[in-house]
């Protein structure tokens, strides 16, 4: 059985170097794309403090993303590319760090509590083809360390997945 242990979240580089090896180790041996999703997205709501959201979007086509594992209250399914947080991630091809949700135009509120968002993108040899989306109650919760800390979590599961068909 994998037990998460408690980590001192108040130096957030050292927090997230240390979740990223229980990640590693979380992962190790096991390269279904879904459960290790699953577990990714466990892993983080349960250690990463004051989020209301974690989960993965995939990208279902060029145009669109669906819903993949996640933590939370249930979310919208599908986000066209351009469109609120995730989907302006996908277009401009970049992580995205939003300190208030109320003031992006075209957030998607899937659900009310949310007051800040960070999305992280997955990328492999082909491109880009998902994220990683994390919400918040807090205005401001996320900053560069926090979108480093789950970029590396992000190349952590793309590197222990695989994506065949
Ligand atoms: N807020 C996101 C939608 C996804 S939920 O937060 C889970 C957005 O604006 O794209």
């Amino acid at each position: 059985m994998f037990a998460a242990q408690t980590i001192d979240s108040t130096d957030k580089p050292a927090f997230y170097r240390e979740l990223a090896t229980q990640l590693k180790a979380l992962l190790e041996g096991e390269s279904d794309s879904v459960a290790n999703a699953a577990n990714t997205s466990a892993l983080i709501f349960q250690m990463v403090p004051d989020l209301n959201w974690a989960g993965f979007y995939f990208l279902a086509s060029d145009e669109e993303l669906v819903l993949g594992p996640f933590q939370g209250k249930p979310a919208c399914v599908r986000i066209a590319v351009g469109k609120g947080v995730c989907g302006t991630a996908i277009d401009l091809e970049m992580s995205m760090l939003v300190k208030d949700v109320h003031d992006f135009a075209g957030h998607i509120a899937c659900d009310a509590a949310s007051r800040s968002e960070l999305v992280v993108l997955l990328r492999d040899n082909d491109g880009v083809f998902g994220l990683i989306d994390l919400d918040s109650p807090t205005p401001g919760r996320f900053d560069k360390e926090d979108q480093a800390g789950i970029e590396a979590l992000a190349a952590i599961y793309v590197a222990a997945s695989s994506f065949e068909d």
